[in-house]
């Protein structure tokens, strides 16, 4: 290695790692978020309107597009029992159960409007009414923990309700009495817990006597000491991880929650600011419906607590048509998406005078938010996209030059169709060997490439290990070489929640939390960075190439729609590469002796045949190659 102390390259930009956050296996509710209480506002059974449950989720009926072998086959199930998700109603001394049931018939607010109504007097003893938390409540000694819930009554036996935590034997470990107001309105109760223990199995209840009826909504439990003292405030642990990445911009909501399972399903961000006992909250295409306690006005203060610029994302006009999401054609329709985005900036860098500043104000912030970025969709890399991105992209430029707009398009073909780009957001799902192959990846960009680049996601797929760790780290030193090229990375997702888990940078439980191997790869490279690029030689040892390749091998059919999910190349029968699980191929190259056909190429990296990347750098003499990929659309071939 010659590396050349007087040769300056590229300089490596302030901006260059920063975080992604998506409410993704309980990385928010159950995560980040320090709400101790699930389902709190008892409206986990809220499904997305256009939607219906399958195999206990929530999937879009079929509207547009794409076809889907399973499209016709939904099972119309509705499951009542999801309204009570984490919570159990049952008599202290008696094993039937009382009666209850979640009813509209008395809603707190209109935008929440399910409550648990308990029938006492048809029970032979008290009731307990027992939340779960967060796969159990975790706490320590000495700590303290502030709790409030709503009810609603015009008849009970007695005043007194009893709010504590339970150990795993159900005995009381804290309890807090209060006088219940009998006067047919909603009343609200709230105290604080300090706790003599520390425990991670404990259960929230109310205990009420068993004569009368009653309505109880919205109950939570915070911890006190929350990240930097908010009252709907985060993790300490867990922000704490997030900070000492240092990251220089957060990305807020998403991801593929952005679009939704349908446009109605899209996150609104309007309705996650303000009290959260009046947000709604909203069923997320991952499967669970979330509070949005986290939300707009929450994910812009931990820009600021944490020193970083946020970058908002708002839906673009569709909703994920991956999952056979729905559309908008309609201009005014546009318009109004395009004013949320405006208003989304408002909220963040306007004055008291504005509209939206001043809601920022009255929800306790006078100042202006670090808001530096917009990205418009996720993910979206068609013609419909494009023609919706120019839109947006000049009314946000008109209104606020100083916003630096993201364009989701990827790669993908259509980039020549988009009038301005001033950040381009590709995504990078691949194999650890992908991210060995390719750390020169961005050596390959033209020098006059018209637009930044915002590597928004990316990820060794698979369980990480210090393999894929190591994999992914050389794929981020091809990031810093190209730094005037690439100016942002965000690795994703960024957090999961143990119960359930998958392959996330940080994992938590109730009362712990800690960072895999590609976390501490992420949280070195962040913390070292270099100002700028030094020339560097390197020989490799062997100066002659180890593998060459003659020519190349496809998959395709003769349809230009064809589409193709989970490509694998195998090589005398092993198999030296599967493509990332979000990977999609609808250009495609077949060639067979000397015909070669071609097609249109896109994936999420803009490399779709990934058999050609990689077969270009080998010689296999003498062997047998097999390309095999699930073809998901398109007709013959
Ligand atoms: O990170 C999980 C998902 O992967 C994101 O929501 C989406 O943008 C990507 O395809």
């Amino acid at each position: 290695v010659t590396i050349d102390l007087s040769r300056e390259e590229a300089e490596i930009p302030p901006s260059l790692y920063g975080i992604f956050f998506e409410e993704i296996t309980h990385s928010g509710d159950g995560g980040l978020y320090a709400e101790m209480i699930r389902n709190r506002g008892f409206e986990d059974g809220t499904l997305p309107s256009g939607t219906v449950l399958k195999d206990g989720k929530a999937v879009a009926k079929p509207l547009h597009c794409y076809s889907n072998d399973s499209i016709n086959h939904f099972s119309i199930a509705w499951n009542d029992s999801l309204f009570m998700e984490s919570w159990e109603v049952k008599c202290v001394s008696d094993t039937r159960p009382p009666f209850y049931e979640i009813t509209e018939v008395k809603p707190l607010n209109n935008a929440t409007p399910h409550a648990l109504f308990i029938d006492l007097g048809a029970s032979a003893s008290d009731v307990w009414v027992v939340n779960d938390g967060y796969w159990g409540i975790a706490v320590t000694e000495g700590q303290r923990y502030n709790f409030q819930f709503y009810l609603f009554t015009e008849e009970l036996k007695n005043t007194v309700v009893t709010a504590a935590l339970l150990d795993c034997e159900e005995q009381i470990v804290v309890s807090k009495n209060f006088q219940i107001e009998r006067d047919g309105s909603w009343n609200h109760y709230e105290g604080a817990f300090t706790v003599d223990t520390t425990a991670n199995d404990l259960r929230f209840a109310l205990l009420l006597p068993h004569k009368g009826k009653v309505y109880i909504d919205f109950v939570s439990m915070f911890p006190e000491n929350t990240f930097c003292g908010h009252k709907n405030g985060l993790r300490e642990d867990v922000a704490g991880m997030l900070r000492d990445l240092r990251p220089d911009f957060v990305r807020w909501p998403g991801g593929c929650i952005v679009e939704g399972l349908t446009m109605d399903n899209r996150i609104k961000w309007k309705e996650t600011i303000g009290d959260i006992v009046k947000r709604p909250g909203e069923y997320n295409l991952w499967g669970y419906r979330s509070t949005y306690g986290f939300g707009y006005h929450e994910f812009l203060q931990f820009c600021e607590d944490i020193d970083a610029d946020g970058l908002f994302v708002c839906n673009a006009g569709m909703s994920c048509l991956f999952r056979n999401g729905d559309y908008w054609e309609e201009e005014n329709r546009i318009d109004n998406l395009i004013q949320d985005a405006l208003d989304a900036v408002e909220y963040a860098l306007g004055d008291t005078t504005t509209v939206y500043g001043k809601r920022r104000a009255e929800n306790g912030h006078a100042a202006p938010f670090p808001l530096k970025y917009v990205e418009v969709g996720n993910e979206n890399v068609g013609l419909r996209y494009v023609k919706n991105y120019n839109r947006f992209y000049k009314a946000i430029k008109e209104k606020y030059p100083q916003i630096e707009v993201v364009c989701a398009l990827m790669f993908s073909p259509y980039i020549q169709e988009a009038e301005k780009i001033d950040i381009l957001d590709p995504h990078y799902y691949e194999t650890a060997g992908w991210f060995y192959n390719n750390a020169d990846v961005y050596d390959k960009l033209p020098d006059d490439i018209p637009y930044k680049i915002y590597v928004g996601e990316y990820a060794a797929i698979g369980r990480p290990s210090l393999y894929s760790s190591l994999a992914e780290a050389a794929y981020l030193t091809g990031v810093e070489r190209n730094a005037d090229k690439v100016q942002m990375v965000s690795y994703a997702p960024l957090i999961e929640n143990a119960a359930h888990g998958k392959d996330h940078l940080l994992v938590l439980k109730n009362d712990s939390v800690y960072g895999r191997t590609n976390y501490y790869v992420l949280k070195m490279f962040s913390e070292n960075r270099p100002d700028v690029n030094l020339h560097t030689d390197l020989k490799p040892a062997s100066p002659e190439p180890v593998f060459r390749t003659n020519g190349f091998i496809g998959l395709g059919t003769n349809n230009t729609e064809a589409q193709f999910k989970d490509l694998k190349v195998i090589v005398n029968g092993e198999e030296i590469y599967t493509s990332g699980w979000s990977d999609f191929v609808d250009k495609w190259t077949i060639i067979r002796g000397d015909w070669k056909m071609e097609g249109n190429l896109l994936s999420q990296s803009q490399k779709g045949i990934d058999a050609l990347a990689i077969l270009e750098d080998r010689e296999f003499d003498d062997c047998t190659i097999e390309l095999k990929a699930k073809k998901i659309s398109g007709t013959e071939g």
